[in-house]
């Protein structure tokens, strides 16, 4: 096929995904600060061409935007907020309360004892109210808490689970609501698909919604999907959609990113804590991913786009995390420094064929 590239690095050729899928769902991908600031202009004219929704990475996660006490940092989330306005996105603020990526401060006080229920609920009161009204009507959904449930479906033993207790998730969401009563308000985990956290993750919105709090949707992240068919299958994955639509609220695919190195480590899941060392027999295609690779990823691609155009009723949006190979998170989690191909741009910008098979599936019925 002739490819035109234009200045900016977009083929002239490639359909926008936003126009493909305009009739199913929202279709975005995770900013970094790179592609919103200049430093990355391709990667900001990938988003710009294709994402009709953005979600920022890491910029508004709590330490890098409340990095100390009394002091809250909105400059780079405000480039993040402007770029989608600028743009007409959606977008979706990434995350309130999770237990990663939180500073050791969050939890204790001044002299280092482990804070009481109220004051740690005074402070995620203080966070959310002083976070979500900086964007009130600006920033359209937030993933309100991120992973609070462990592989068996139970709450997660979290820092915010131990002091406060399980009433934490409920407290976050009316915090949220009351802070922005226009914003939609999700709760996001990975392995969702898997049945016992899946039954966790329905007993969870249930609860919410018995108790009236405001709940929008449920953002199965997709993230550390695999090549192999059961990673994860589409029996499950079917299950999981209709289960959480049977509740009401909307179902979205907020993190998709497809791991094509070898296994690193054994537990399911996309949890930071896991790490593993680098050998080189899990970096095996450090100049380039294989034609029959690139042809899987493809397949598999195309696989979960047409599982999701079927179900485009009760998906709202997908998300990939990231917009192309060389900045994803993927070539350092679980290993550091490997070379990782789980998106649909390569390293130099240009659509693979992964790409082209995720743009097919709309062409055809559901
Ligand atoms: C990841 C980012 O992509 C990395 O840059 C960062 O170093 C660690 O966090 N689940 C989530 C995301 O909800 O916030 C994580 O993002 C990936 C797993």
């Amino acid at each position: 096929m002739l490819v035109f590239t234009s200045a900016v690095g977009c083929s002239t050729d490639q359909p926008a995904l936003k126009d493909v899928f305009a009739k199913d769902f929202l279709i975005g991908g995770a900013l970094n600060d790179d592609v919103v600031n200049g430093k990355d202009p391709k990667a900001a004219a990938i988003a710009e061409k294709h994402f009709s929704t953005i979600t920022a990475e890491n910029v508004m996660k709590w330490m890098h935007i409340h990095p100390e006490p009394n002091k809250y940092d909105f400059a780079a989330t405000d480039r993040f907020v402007d770029f989608g306005q600028k743009n007409n996105m959606f977008i979706v603020g990434h995350t309130l309360v999770w237990h990663w990526q939180t500073p050791k401060w969050v939890f204790v006080d001044d002299a280092n004892n482990p804070l009481t229920r109220e004051a740690l609920l005074a402070r995620m009161k203080d966070h959310i109210f002083t976070v979500v009204s900086h964007y009130k009507g600006r920033v359209n959904g937030w993933d309100v808490v991120n992973e609070a449930l462990d592989d068996n479906g139970q709450l997660r033993k979290t820092k915010w689970m131990e002091i406060i207790g399980e009433d934490f998730i409920a407290k976050a969401f009316k915090f949220a609501h009351e802070a922005d009563p226009s914003a939609e308000l999700y709760y996001n985990d990975f392995s969702l698909e898997n049945p016992a956290k899946r039954d966790g993750c329905v007993r969870l919105v249930k609860d919410l919604q018995s108790k009236g709090v405001h709940i929008d949707g449920v953002g199965l992240q997709g993230q550390a999907w695999r090549l192999e068919p059961d990673a994860p299958s589409r029996e499950n994955l079917e299950d999981f959609i209709n289960a959480v639509s049977a509740l009401g609220v909307k179902v979205m695919v907020t993190e998709m990113c497809i791991d094509v190195l070898p296994k690193a480590i054994y537990q399911p899941g996309a949890d930071l804590k896991q790490r593993a060392e680098l050998r080189e027999e899990l970096n095996p295609y450090l100049d380039g991913l294989p034609d029959r690779m690139q042809k899987k990823l493809a397949d598999r691609y195309a696989e979960l786009f047409s599982l999701y155009r079927k179900h485009a009723d009760k998906i709202s949006r997908v998300t990939l995390w990231g917009v192309y190979d060389k900045t994803s998170w993927l070539n350092n989690w679980p290993v550091r420094g490997r070379t990782n191909y789980p998106l649909l741009f390569d390293r130099n910008y240009q659509p693979k064929p992964a790409f082209y098979a995720v743009v097919k599936t709309a062409q055809s019925g559901k």
